[in-house]
């Protein structure tokens, strides 16, 4: 378990508390469309408040790539908090800038303000120790609360812990807990669902997963690209072709570990990604060359209920298919439906993380019923392979 301060043994009353918080959610029309980061961060702001401290949120949202991106500005988000909080957030128009000093310099004791996005500046990403300095001016204290940004070493939040007395956030301390709890010991058979778009972003992951797991359970349309690498031609199916042989090393090296990767065994296909899309059931080698896969089928909707049902611990991140464009969402709902069905019954300890997966938990209506969701999806994923999180050491420090 690990070791840190956390804001019960910090004195903040009178304090500048920034607070690093991982605000980046979903943003649909200019507006956050799931506010489930913003919401779980809220508690530990309304404490620091309710203690004193004049509390100034940091956070970065999307990938701006060190640039000012009009889009990327955080400011919705801090109307988004401040609806959540039930008060007033000051938002400043740049982060180290003349703007963020003055609003600082403005608070009173119990006061929120939120800075502009700190990716917005090239050095947030290369943990630039000038510019941790530079925020570390703006507080007096630092606490982190973005157990889903802990995987990056960035300036605020990896640098900054050196610059001032840090401690964890309610959430970074809830998540930390919630997932030791879980998985630092699992009781096995230890099933991981893993899904989502590509291979290339999740390699690494899959590979170190593959030590730990008994079986990856393969979803989405990084399914294809393993399809695809054993012989399989998948139309037009999203595919990375160009991932082909390190797919089949992942296969090559799980089985080593004794893990067992699982691929779908059919598909639902359709000629085009929309909505209601006419489609029709394929196996895995009667993919059209015209059409794409966009979800699994029936029969690998029943194989991965039963290889459920044999397991005692499932740890889920990323969707089957197109969940969000019924009826692609066919797949990812029933195996979520029987993932929930059985942590009821305590026949199963559930874990889920990710953006893309919580939304999609919740599309099936089986997040209440999941052991724990966590805001996290690198991070979750990370933390799972054993990887030591900076920003997680930094406090540890
Ligand atoms: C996330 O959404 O997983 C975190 O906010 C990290 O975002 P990043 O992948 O852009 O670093």
């Amino acid at each position: 378990m690990s070791t840190f301060k956390t804001i019960d043994n910090l004195d903040v009353a009178g304090k500048r508390v920034l607070v690093r918080s991982d605000l980046n959610v979903p943003m649909h029309d200019g507006k956050p469309s799931d506010t489930t980061r913003i919401d779980r961060s809220a508690e530990t702001i309304r404490d620091l408040a309710a203690k004193g401290a004049k509390v100034i949120i940091l956070s970065h949202f999307d990938r701006p790539k060190g640039k000012v991106v009009p889009e990327m500005s955080l400011k919705p988000v801090a109307e988004a908090m401040a609806s959540a909080l039930g008060r007033a957030v000051t938002f400043a128009t740049d982060t180290i800038g003349d703007s963020a000093k003055a609003v600082v310099a403005a608070m009173k004791d119990g006061d929120v303000a939120m800075l502009e996005n700190v990716r917005f500046h090239a050095e947030e990403e290369k943990n630039d120790p000038e510019f941790a300095k530079k925020l570390a001016q703006l507080g007096d204290i630092y606490v982190n609360d973005a157990f889903s940004t802990a995987h990056r070493a960035h300036a605020s939040t990896e640098a900054l812990a050196r610059h001032l007395p840090a401690a964890a956030g309610r959430l970074m301390q809830a998540e930390l807990e919630a997932l030791g709890n879980a998985l630092e010991k699992p009781q096995k058979p230890v099933a991981a669902v893993v899904g989502g778009a590509k291979v290339s972003t999740k390699m690494e992951v899959l590979g170190n997963l593959s030590k730990k797991v008994d079986m990856i359970i393969i979803g989405g349309g990084m399914a294809n690209t393993f399809l695809f690498a054993q012989g399989h031609d998948v139309g037009k199916s999203l595919c990375e072709k160009d991932m082909a042989a390190e797919a089949l090393k992942i296969i090559a090296d799980a089985a080593a570990n004794g893990c067992e990767i699982v691929l779908p065994v059919d598909l639902v296909v359709a000629a085009e990604f929309a909505a209601g899309a006419a489609n029709k059931v394929v196996g895995i080698d009667g993919i059209p060359a015209d059409m794409m896969a966009l979800d699994v089928g029936p029969a690998t909707i029943a194989d991965v209920e039963k290889r459920l049902a044999r397991c005692k611990t499932l740890v889920w991140n990323g969707p089957f298919g197109a969940f969000e464009i019924a009826p692609f969402d066919k797949g990812t709902n029933a195996a979520a439906q029987a993932a929930a069905r059985l942590t009821r019954e305590g026949k199963l300890l559930s874990v889920a993380g990710g953006g893309d997966t919580v939304a999609a938990l919740a599309h099936a209506g089986a997040a209440d019923d999941f052991s724990y969701i966590s805001t996290a999806g690198g991070a979750f994923l990370e933390w799972i392979e054993g990887k030591t999180l900076p920003g997680v050491a930094a406090l540890e420090g």
